[in-house]
């Protein structure tokens, strides 16, 4: 394992994101297997694990306040505040609240779940449009001052609201989707970042599975599994967006690596501070996902990749209209 730097925060290379050992892209998975899973990931080097309020909510991060406990020290915990979630219940509107006695009042319910004294990175998960950033900020900035968060963090937050944020608290992350599926990142935000100095944390870096080549044209989602709603999987564009997929797969196959391996490896190559956090729930998975540190993309490789990906036009949008109506990206 490699180490990087968000910010001034040291991280493996390559972080695990947990969202989906409680559901999302189907039902979840066996919580003794997902504790073992997230042991399996630390042996192998990995120190930076991806919960959030929302995943359950609340029985990911009580999943990963288990599973972490024995190792707290040596690792770095990241989850997110500011879905409308209720603190005993968690029923949800659907809507944001990050209004900032809601913020401090998240930190502690999670605190007690994930069985530490302080969250390593906190994020705010959406922007919320009724309460100004720099109060946001401000918030979190009280709860730095008060050792319970070590570092702030931004998901889906465009580059004004990030500006306005680091003003009040340096952002030390931003975690947006970004692959070679999706590749809004590179129209300013990659840029902004670099002159800010905060580091960049791609969420769905498979494509939520699409880019390791295991899901085509014959694969079926279960019932409740996310990627129904997701148009760029929808069956009617899926033979088309394959195409992205073979530029992949014939890489891999000349590197002796595999499609996850590539879509990862060039993720990698793109920044030094860039710290992709692919989801598995599958051991063999998670050591085919690591390989990816060691995968050598030269710059022939990667402009190979570019030149052909660039001839696909990806169709569909990534995320369902609802949920993309609350990205800034
Ligand atoms: N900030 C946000 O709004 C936001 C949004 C989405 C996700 N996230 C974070 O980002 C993390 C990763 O994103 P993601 O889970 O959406 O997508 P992802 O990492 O791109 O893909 C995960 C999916 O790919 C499959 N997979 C993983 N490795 C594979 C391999 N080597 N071969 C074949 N299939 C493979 C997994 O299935 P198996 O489990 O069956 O292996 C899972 O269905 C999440 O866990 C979460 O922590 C954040």
């Amino acid at each position: 394992m490699n180490y990087r730097k968000l910010g001034n925060l040291e991280v493996s290379a390559l972080g695990l994101g947990c969202m989906g050992m409680t559901g999302v892209y189907g039902s979840g998975a066996d919580r003794s297997a997902m504790i073992r899973l997230i042991h399996d990931a630390y042996e192998r080097g990995v120190t930076f694990f991806d919960t959030a309020e929302a995943y359950g909510p609340f029985a990911n991060e009580a999943l990963l306040g288990e599973a972490l406990q024995p190792i707290r020290d040596k690792v770095v915990i990241a989850t997110k505040f500011g879905f409308d979630i209720d603190l005993e219940t968690g029923a949800r509107t659907g809507g944001t609240n990050s209004r900032p006695e809601h913020i401090k009042a998240v930190a502690d319910a999670a605190l007690k779940r994930l069985k530490t004294d302080r969250i390593d990175l906190f994020y705010q998960h959406r922007v919320d449009p009724a309460v100004p950033i720099e109060d946001v900020a401000g918030a979190v900035k009280d709860l730095i001052d008060a050792g319970k968060v070590g570092h702030f963090g931004l998901s889906e937050a465009g580059v004004q609201t990030i500006r306005r944020a680091h003003a009040v608290q340096p952002v030390t992350a931003v975690q947006i989707e970004y692959s070679l599926f999706w590749r809004g990142p590179e129209v300013e935000l990659l840029t902004e970042l670099e002159k800010l100095g905060i580091g960049f944390v791609p969420f769905s870096p498979l494509g939520a599975g699409f880019l390791t080549g295991k899901i085509d044209e014959t694969t079926t989602f279960e019932k409740d599994d996310f990627r129904n709603l997701v148009p760029r999987l929808a069956p009617e564009v899926r033979t088309a967006n394959m195409a992205l997929v073979e530029v992949v797969k014939s890489v891999a196959a000349r590197k002796a690596a595999t499609p996850a391996q590539v879509a990862l490896g060039w993720l990698l190559a793109q920044k030094p501070w860039i710290v992709p956090i692919p989801g598995t729930t599958k051991v063999h998975r998670l050591e085919e996902n690591l390989g990816a540190v060691d995968l050598d993309l030269t710059p022939n490789d990667l402009a190979e990749i570019n030149a052909e990906a660039a001839k696909v036009e990806v169709q569909g949008d990534r995320l369902p209209e609802a949920v993309l109506k609350m990205t800034e990206n």
